[in-house]
């Protein structure tokens, strides 16, 4: 990281690049504008940019730097990053290698276990393999409950429990013809979601205070995720310290493991009885100022314009090549 060749960001016109057609496409919205507004405060220059009705070919001379809000697939998953490459404008988070790594669940958790990082077991649907195997695999090297998601998923979208067999025979067939595609089953992990960001400041990367989340619902849902009276948070965590710490030691390896750059969040199931497994990471976290980035952030004592700023900074810090 060369701090130095940061240019002076308020010469720059930022585009805030957001929404597109994901899944995610709403939240992507709103957290984008939130972002444009908190820089225009800071005397910024922003441009919000709607990937839906923008064709990337006109991006390149609407602004400098390229601040993505974008999440999911298209926007988090290397695309959008190796598109930016191509046309030379500088954006923010990692590459298009991590990226694409950091979305495809299956193939970040291979690198945890070749690590020796807990994550929960897990078999990917084949669709070219019958309900019956996928069931007799789940039951002999799983077990029930078992825990359905999308490989390239986030917000909980179209995740849920299995609690047996008869469930996850309705959710395999619910899966064909899903936008996602690729599903997976993991084992059914009791803990309390946990998440730890890591964004870089002045060329050093800080790792912010843990955040946790009792959710009202049976897991951190879809519904949970945007309903604040459906969930408790804690930010710092009210977890024990060595746990907490755990976390925080994990949230770095899992992003030098992944080569990430400028900015991660890493998601856990956390728990003193059981286990703490890492779940998955998103290269890209939520901009919202009420989001679990921006709230770690300030228990860290990084205001939400100052934040944004130190992630425009990190379009500029990348190492010359960037896989
Ligand atoms: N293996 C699992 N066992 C139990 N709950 C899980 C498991 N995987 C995910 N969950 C629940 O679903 C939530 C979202 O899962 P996560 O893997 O972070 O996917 P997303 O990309 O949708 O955020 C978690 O916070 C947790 O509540
Ligand atoms: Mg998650």
């Amino acid at each position: 990281m060369t701090a130095a060749t940061v240019p002076d960001i308020t010469t720059l016109r930022i585009g805030v690049l957001c929404a597109g057609n994901s899944p995610e496409r709403p939240g992507s919205l709103s957290n984008g504008e939130q972002a444009a507004k908190a820089l225009t405060h800071a005397g910024l220059t922003t441009d919000l940019i709607d990937l839906a009705d923008t064709p990337l070919s006109s991006l390149r001379n609407r602004f400098d730097v390229a601040l993505l809000g974008v999440h999911g697939l298209g926007g988090e998953d290397g695309k959008i990053q190796g598109a930016l490459e191509i046309r030379g404008i500088p954006y923010t988070g990692s590459g298009v290698l991590a990226s694409a790594l950091g979305m495809h669940k299956p193939t970040f958790k291979k690198l945890l276990v070749q690590a020796g990082i807990e994550t929960p077991a897990w078999i990917v649907i084949d669709p070219k393999t019958s309900v019956e195997s996928t069931l007799s695999a789940v039951r002999y090297s799983l077990g029930f409950p078992a825990f359905v998601k999308p490989s390239s998923g986030g917000g909980s979208l179209a995740a849920g429990i299995a609690h047996d067999e008869a469930q996850l025979r309705t959710m395999i067939e619910a899966t064909k013809d899903d936008p996602y595609c690729e599903y997976m089953v993991e084992e059914y992990v009791q803990g309390i979601p946990c998440t730890v960001g890591l964004i870089e400041v002045e060329g050093h990367l800080v790792t912010l205070p843990v955040h946790d989340v009792e959710s009202k619902n049976e897991f951190y849902d879809y519904e949970a995720k945007h309903d604040p009276d459906l969930r408790v948070e804690h930010c710092p965590s009210v977890l024990p310290d060595t746990l907490t710490q755990n976390l925080q030691m994990l949230a770095r390896r899992a992003f030098d493991l992944l080569g990430a750059h400028g900015v991660l969040r890493v998601d856990f199931l956390a728990s003193f009885h059981h286990r703490t497994t890492v779940l998955e990471v998103n290269t890209l976290p939520g901009l919202s100022e009420r989001g679990s980035l921006a709230t770690m952030a300030r228990a860290g004592g990084i205001p939400y314009p100052d934040l944004m700023q130190h992630l425009v900074r990190t379009a500029f810090t990348k190492p010359g090549y960037l896989p």
